[in-house]
C-alpha cells in the first residue's frame, strides 16, 4: 500500500502518454507550437508498463491515461491492453478531447478500457471553434455518441469561462442530462500558458445558475476531485473546484508524465524522474522513487491567488 504522510492512500495514477495535442484550448496551451517531442525522451509503452506494474503491485487500483491528447499516440489500445491483461480488475480510464473517438472508441473498449472523460466546453460550433482554435464540435459530439454506443462509461468535462461559455451552462447540463451522462463543470485554473484574458467562474455561481431551474442536493464527498450533486430524478452532475479549501484532503493520486517524471501534486513544482532507473532495469530504484514521491506528497497544492502556476496542464495530464 502506498500511504502518504497525511494518511492518504495513493491508489490512483494519471499517466500522460504525450504532451502533444491537436487542439489549442484557450485555457490550456493556446500558443504552443505544433512540434514533435524527440522520441528518445519519451517512455515507450513497455517502459511505462514496467513502472505501472510496480505501482499496481503496490496497491494502485485506478489508472487514467491523459495527455496532451492521448489518442495522438500511436497504438494506444495496445498499451491499454497491456495494463488490462496484467490486471483485468484495474479501473482503466482515459481523458480525451474526443476528436478521435469516432474511429478509436471501439478499439479502446475491446482493449479493456472502461471509462472516458471527454472535454465539452460548448455546444455552439463557433464557440467550440473559438475555444479549441479549431472546428471541433461535430467530431467531438460524434465521439461522445460512439463512446456511449460502444458501452464505455462516459463523463463530460466543461471548463467554465466568463463571457465565453458561461451562458451555456444550462444547455450543456441538459445535453448531458438527456443522454444520462454525468457532466462536471470545472473552475478554470489560472496558469502561465493559458490565454491571459480568461476569467474563471466560481463554483457557487455555476450552482446558482443550475439551481434556478433544477432542485438538487449535494452527495457525500468521495475521494474523486469532484463534488457531486443529485437531482430529484436521480441524475448526477459534478463541480470541480480546485480553489476550494478542502480540495486536497482526499487526494489519492500521483502523476507520471510521458518523459518519465513522477509528480506528487499538480500544483507543486517538485518532481522525480524514473526514466533512468527503468531504462537501466533498476526496478528497486524505481520502487524507491515511487515510495519517495508518495512520502513527499504535499498536504495541499501550492496554488495561490496571486501566483500563477508555471507548470502546464498538458505536461502533467490535467
Ligand atoms: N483549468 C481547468 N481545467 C483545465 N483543463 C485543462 N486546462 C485547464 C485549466 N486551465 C482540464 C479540462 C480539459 C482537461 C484535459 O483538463 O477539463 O478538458
Ligand atoms: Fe488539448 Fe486538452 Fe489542452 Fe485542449 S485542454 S489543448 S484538448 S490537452
Amino acid at each position: 500500500m502506498l500511504i502518504d504522510k497525511f494518511n492518504r492512500t495513493i491508489d490512483y495514477i494519471r499517466v500522460s502518454v504525450t504532451s502533444r495535442c491537436n487542439f489549442r484550448c484557450l485555457y490550456c496551451m493556446p500558443n504552443t507550437p505544433f512540434e514533435w517531442e524527440p522520441k528518445e525522451n519519451i517512455l515507450s509503452y513497455e517502459e511505462m508498463f514496467e513502472f505501472l506494474r510496480l505501482a499496481i503491485d503496490e496497491g494502485v487500483k485506478k489508472i487514467r491515461i491523459t495527455g496532451g491528447e492521448p489518442l495522438l499516440r500511436k497504438d494506444l489500445d495496445k498499451f491499454i491492453n497491456m495494463l488490462y491483461s496484467y490486471k483485468p480488475t484495474l479501473d482503466l480510464a482515459l481523458t480525451t478531447n474526443g476528436y478521435y473517438l469516432p474511429e478509436y472508441a471501439k478499439k479502446l473498449k475491446k482493449a479493456g478500457l472502461k471509462r472516458v472523460n471527454i472535454s465539452l466546453d460548448s455546444l455552439r460550433k463557433e464557440v467550440a471553434a473559438k475555444i479549441a482554435q479549431k472546428d471541433v464540435l461535430e467530431k467531438v459530439l460524434k465521439g461522445i455518441d460512439t463512446a456511449l454506443d460502444e458501452g464505455l462509461g462516459v463523463k463530460l468535462n466543461t471548463v467554465v469561462m466568463k463571457g465565453i461559455n458561461d451562458n451555456e451552462i444550462i444547455d450543456l447540463f441538459e445535453y448531458a442530462k438527456n443522454k444520462n451522462v454525468t457532466i462536471r463543470f470545472i473552475e478554470f485554473m489560472e496558469n502561465e500558458r493559458a490565454y491571459p484574458g480568461i476569467k474563471r467562474v466560481d463554483s457557487n455561481e455555476i450552482l446558482e445558475k443550475i439551481s434556478k431551474k433544477y432542485k438538487f442536493t449535494e452527495l457525500p464527498k468521495d475521494n474523486s476531485a469532484s463534488k457531486y450533486f443529485e437531482l430529484e430524478d436521480g441524475y448526477k452532475f459534478g463541480i470541480i473546484e480546485p480553489h476550494s479549501e478542502d480540495f486536497c484532503k482526499s487526494c489519492n493520486r500521483i502523476r507520471l508524465t510521458a518523459e518519465g517524471y513522477l509528480i506528487p501534486c499538480l500544483f507543486f513544482t517538485e518532481s522525480y524522474n524514473i526514466k533512468e532507473a527503468i531504462r537501466k532495469g533498476d526496478i528497486k530504484k524505481a520502487a524507491k522513487i515511487l515510495r519517495d514521491v508518495v512520502r513527499n506528497k504535499p498536504e495541499k497544492n501550492d496554488w495561490q491567488e496571486d501566483e500563477i502556476s508555471e507548470r502546464a496542464f498538458w505536461e502533467t495530464g490535467g
